[in-house]
């Protein structure tokens, strides 16, 4: 009994330390994107916990306007929602132009919609395929040019990018999707190291599998294994929120992602794609 109260004390020590070493966001504006299911909604719950003010975008206008109503009662932070396709180049620059007309200013980038296409690269329709390069790319980039330029003139900020697992080896059955997170992967860890001396903090989270819509608009089946692997975004975005305001370059949620990635630092690559097309059964 006495151990686990030390345990129990030690753990509230560790969370307060933990804490306390986090930036403070409270009363900034957080940019969320993909905010209207899966991590977005947690990232912008997470962020409102933290008194942070919100905007919200995705293209359904429904679920965001719910979720800013939610969030304005329960922790009286101002939400506002904009309707975006963010897959339609010039997006970014739209968006900065609709919020500079209000006069908000952001400090956090939560740079979150994204998709995957799964199945055979050919088989696909092309352009569903550039569809979604256009969002987990080149919209990501977009996106954080114009509020890094912003946030570098300020010397203050956070960016979050979203990658995956799948960034961190090709994966046949999700070809172009994680090959765009690689890209996400890489990307985000470069500009972690190129904005930090202009105050701004870069991280990039890398989930793996997570209970979230991201299955079913993929057209991905489950599998045993992915069960075994499966979180809940909760705790998945909690880690992402907590890396980027400790200002860590790089998150992998879950000790089962991360021993995958120690895995593949250990693994000729062949044998990589070969374990990944086994677990996704493609
Ligand atoms: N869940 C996983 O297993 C997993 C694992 C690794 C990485 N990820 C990444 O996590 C991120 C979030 O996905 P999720 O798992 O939360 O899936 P989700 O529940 O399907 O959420 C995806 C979000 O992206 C938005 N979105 C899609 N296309 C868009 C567009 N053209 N313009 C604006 N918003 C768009 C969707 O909103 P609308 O449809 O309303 O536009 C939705 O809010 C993605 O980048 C995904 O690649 C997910």
């Amino acid at each position: 009994m006495k151990i686990d109260l030390s345990i129990l004390v030690a753990g509230v020590l560790l969370r307060y330390c933990e804490e306390g070493m986090m930036d403070n966001v409270s009363g900034k504006w957080a940019l969320v994107t993909g905010a209207s299911s899966g991590f977005g909604v947690e990232f912008a719950t997470l962020l409102a916990e933290r008194n942070a003010n919100l905007v919200l975008v995705a293209r359904r206008r429904e679920p965001m306007e719910k979720l800013a109503e939610k969030l304005q009662q329960k922790r009286r932070v101002n939400v506002v929602v904009e309707g975006m396709d963010l897959a339609v180049s010039g997006a970014g620059a739209e968006l900065k132009s609709r919020l500079d007309s209000r006069g908000l200013t952001i400090d956090v980038l939560v740079n979150n919609a994204g998709y995957g296409l799964y199945g055979s690269f050919v088989d696909q329709p092309l352009q569903k395929t550039l569809d979604m390069l256009q969002l987990n790319m080149l919209g990501v980039t977009e996106l954080t040019h114009v509020f890094a330029n912003d946030m570098r003139q300020r010397r203050t900020g956070h960016i979050l990018l979203i990658a995956s697992l799948l960034g961190y080896q090709a994966t046949p059955g999700y070809a172009a999707y994680a090959a765009s997170k690689a890209y996400v992967l890489l990307f985000g860890e470069a500009l972690h190291a190129e904005l930090k001396p202009y105050g701004i903090g870069v991280t990039v989270l890398s989930p793996g599998p997570s209970a979230t819509s991201f299955g079913a608009v993929a057209g991905q089946n489950d599998t045993s294994v992915l069960r075994m692997l499966m979180m809940k975004s909760g705790p998945v975005a909690r880690s992402g929120i907590l890396g980027m305001l400790g200002r860590r370059a790089s998150v992998v949620p879950g000790i089962l992602n991360k021993l995958i990635v120690f895995w593949n630092r250990l693994t000729p690559r062949s044998m990589q794609h070969a374990v990944m097309q086994r677990v996704l059964g493609a």
